[in-house]
């Protein structure tokens, strides 16, 4: 057993997970751009207060989730790492002035977040998120563009079986109503409710639907549900992001149940879960409207929405669904010697060929030809250069360890060949 092991919940993300990983970035990083979002990156730690007031105070993920920062001495401020990049981009906005800019600013991130979470499956202390907010526009047809943007996320990274659920929370005009009927629903049943649950029916009724607590699944179920007490304005809004996702093709399933877990949502939340599973953990991810945001973080009342989804989960769901992940790379060309001695000859012709762009790597050790062969096979290169007798003329062996053959091949003409089979090799291509 080590001495260290990597913190509790957390994971290391070894060459094969990371090259895994490094897809999903690329998949978002690409489908971000086509959509016009533009790339920012926000510090991973925040002043509290952003998360406490953007997020909610009274949420799993300010209340119990937070990673706060021990204060030093010497600085007043508190800080806390992100766990989420919402409330971090939106402070961003509002620092920068952005509303200057033409509207909407879409904006995407990605990159790790933090929740001091009870870990378990697929839930970590530290995770991968992919992140778009689009500020500025109140919707609803970019409501429906942004929901097709995650679903093509989904299909685009290998999972084509993901429900998205929708719905609508109102705003401020509709939700006390029907917060202080969802209180006046909970209250007879006070005395059953576990410490945390009963605070929350004073201070964030709305809460108590995310508690898996025993008594609170059971009375979930049975909940007044916050669709039927939608007003005229949030019901038109919702009806319209339908029709719009009805004209993009994308499947949904309206699931009035579906409050999400953060205080700032208004209207239309979604979430994206592997079909059939109807687990609260297994979200792929999630997201929806927040109209009151950027005004609780300090400038005039903007709309905005996003999503961001997990790409640790997103990575299990595809090992879970047998889907082939991208090999990890390996050098294309080895470079072995008779002379096992001669180990700068081998690592000059390597570093000439990475200069030419090509991924090499030189026998180092002073060990027999036939050993050096063994590994550049394991390796799983494509050639082997073997230096003999002929490098005093310019010359080298090249073995192409894929198609078994070999030729005498002058080292300046190494590069153009070993292109040349390469693209033989990948593509049939016959010249
Ligand atoms: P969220 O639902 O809290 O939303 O998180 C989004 C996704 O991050 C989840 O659906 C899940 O895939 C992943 N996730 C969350 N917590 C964990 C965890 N402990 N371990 C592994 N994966 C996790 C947000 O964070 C919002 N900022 C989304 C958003 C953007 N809304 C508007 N804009």
């Amino acid at each position: 057993m080590p001495a260290f092991r990597a913190p509790r919940g957390t994971h290391d993300l070894l060459p094969r997970d990371r090259v895994a990983m490094a897809r999903l970035e690329r998949i978002g990083a690409e489908l971000a751009t086509r959509y016009g979002y533009r790339p920012i990156e926000t510090p991973m730690f925040e002043q509290t207060a952003v998360f406490e007031r953007g997020i909610g105070e009274v949420t799993d993920v300010v209340e119990k989730e937070l990673f706060r920062l021990a204060p030093r001495s010497d600085e007043a401020e508190s800080w806390a790492l992100r766990p989420e990049p919402t409330a971090g981009i939106v402070r961003a906005y509002v620092q920068h002035g952005m509303r200057t800019w033409p509207q909407p600013v879409k904006l995407t991130m990605s990159g790790p977040m933090f929740r001091y979470d009870r870990p378990q499956a697929g839930r970590f202390r530290q995770f991968w998120q992919f992140d778009v907010e689009a500020i500025g526009d109140p919707g609803p047809a970019i409501d429906a563009e942004i929901i097709e943007l995650a679903h093509r996320f989904y299909a685009d990274s290998g999972l084509h079986d993901v429900e998205i659920r929708l719905n609508s929370i109102g705003d401020p005009a509709c939700r006390p109503a029907y917060v202080a009927e969802l209180a006046a629903y909970y209250r007879p049943h006070a005395e059953r409710l576990p410490a945390l649950e009963r605070g929350r029916l004073e201070r964030n009724p709305l809460r108590l639907l995310d508690s898996k607590a025993p008594p609170l699944v059971e009375l979930n179920n049975a909940a007044p549900k916050i669709p039927d007490h939608l007003c005229e304005a949030c019901n038109a809004h919702f009806a319209a992001v339908r029709d719009h996702l009805d004209a993009l093709e994308v499947p949904y399933r309206l699931t009035p149940t579906l409050v999400r877990g953060l205080d700032y949502y208004t209207r239309t939340t979604f979430e994206a879960y592997p079909a059939g599973d109807e687990g609260q953990q297994a979200a792929l991810g999630g997201g929806g409207r927040y109209d009151g945001l950027v005004e609780l973080l300090g400038d005039r009342p903007t709309p905005g929405i996003g999503f961001g989804l997990g790409l640790d989960r997103v990575l299990l769901a595809l090992s879970a669904a047998g889907v082939e992940l991208p090999a990890e790379p390996v050098p294309q060309v080895v470079v072995v010697g008779a002379d096992p001695a001669a180990s700068a000859v081998r690592l000059r012709l390597a570093t000439d060929l990475r200069a030419a762009g090509i991924a090499a790597r030189a026998e180092l050790a002073p060990r027999k030809l036939g050993r050096q062969l063994e590994a550049a096979a394991k390796d799983g290169a494509h050639f082997a250069v073997i230096l003999g007798d002929e490098a005093a003329t310019g010359h080298a062996q090249l073995r192409d360890l894929k198609a078994g053959s070999q030729k005498v091949i002058a080292t300046a003409d190494l590069v153009a060949e070993i292109e040349r089979a390469d693209r033989r090799h990948h593509h049939g291509d016959a010249t």
